[in-house]
């Protein structure tokens, strides 16, 4: 039957005490486990980055991940050095592979349904370029006969969008009034040309139309 005597033996609490501490001991000799302390430094320690890279972006500057501008990068360009320092400048035929050619084409006979050909156009071969230096920088739109033909689409405002200094623009007149791949052999201009024909319309905000441009002064 039950033997009550060696249960209540059993219970007394020096020997409670007794079989706990020999298995603390057994299990020190046994099995080494992980010591403590290791993942709680461990878990200290990526708690500590995180909130290092949280807060101090891990030393990379938050502006690293700020979306710029086409022209906020030539400013940039342009007061670190620009021109004159470390960035070359680009050449006519650069600025309009990288500007004008999308639209009128590497070749200057434009495509139909995106943009009129530069080559010929007596927008580009007049004797002046009062009204050239406004459409580059202003763009133009609505209807506008090049080579007799009418065309009704919209150039966006390239000198502004893009920043182009004068010089650029003036760069970019020369390449496309003197290519002769492209038949065009009107005279070269100067950077002060361009700065003329610009001059008190810079802040305008609309495209020009052909309306507006044929009562222009043509120099
Ligand atoms: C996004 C396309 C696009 C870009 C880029 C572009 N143009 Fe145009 N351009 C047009 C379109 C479209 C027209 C005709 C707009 C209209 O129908 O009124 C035009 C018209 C012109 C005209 C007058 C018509 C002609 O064919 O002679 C000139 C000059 C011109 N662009 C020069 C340039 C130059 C220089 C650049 C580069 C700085 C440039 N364009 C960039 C689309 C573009």
């Amino acid at each position: 039957m039950f033997d009550l005597g060696a249960s209540i033996h059993e219970f007394q609490p020096e020997v409670v005490k007794n079989r706990v501490v020999k298995e603390e001991t057994s299990n020190r000799e046994g099995t080494q486990g992980v010591p403590v302390w290791f993942p709680v430094s461990l878990s200290v320690l990526v708690f500590v980055a995180l909130l290092s890279f949280a807060y101090g972006s891990g030393g990379v500057s938050g502006d690293a991940y700020a979306p710029y501008t086409t022209k906020e990068l030539r400013k940039f360009v342009r007061d670190h050095g620009g021109h004159g320092g470390c960035i070359l400048p680009l050449s006519g035929s650069q600025l309009y592979g990288v500007y004008c050619g999308p639209c009128h084409q590497d070749h200057g006979f434009g495509i139909e349904g995106v943009a009129p050909p530069l080559a010929n156009s007596e927008w580009v071969v007049d004797v002046g370029i009062n009204r050239l230096a406004k459409i580059i920088y202003h763009g133009v739109k609505g209807p506008i006969e090049v080579l007799g033909k009418e065309w009704s689409l919209s150039m966006p405002p390239m000198g502004k969008v893009a920043d182009l200094s004068d010089e650029e623009i003036a760069l970019l007149i020369n390449y496309i009034r003197t290519n002769e791949d492209w038949g065009n052999s009107a005279s070269r201009i100067e950077t002060l040309d361009v700065t003329r024909a610009l001059e008190g319309v810079r802040g305008r905000d609309l495209p020009w139309t052909e309306e507006e441009l044929k009562a222009l002064p043509i120099q």
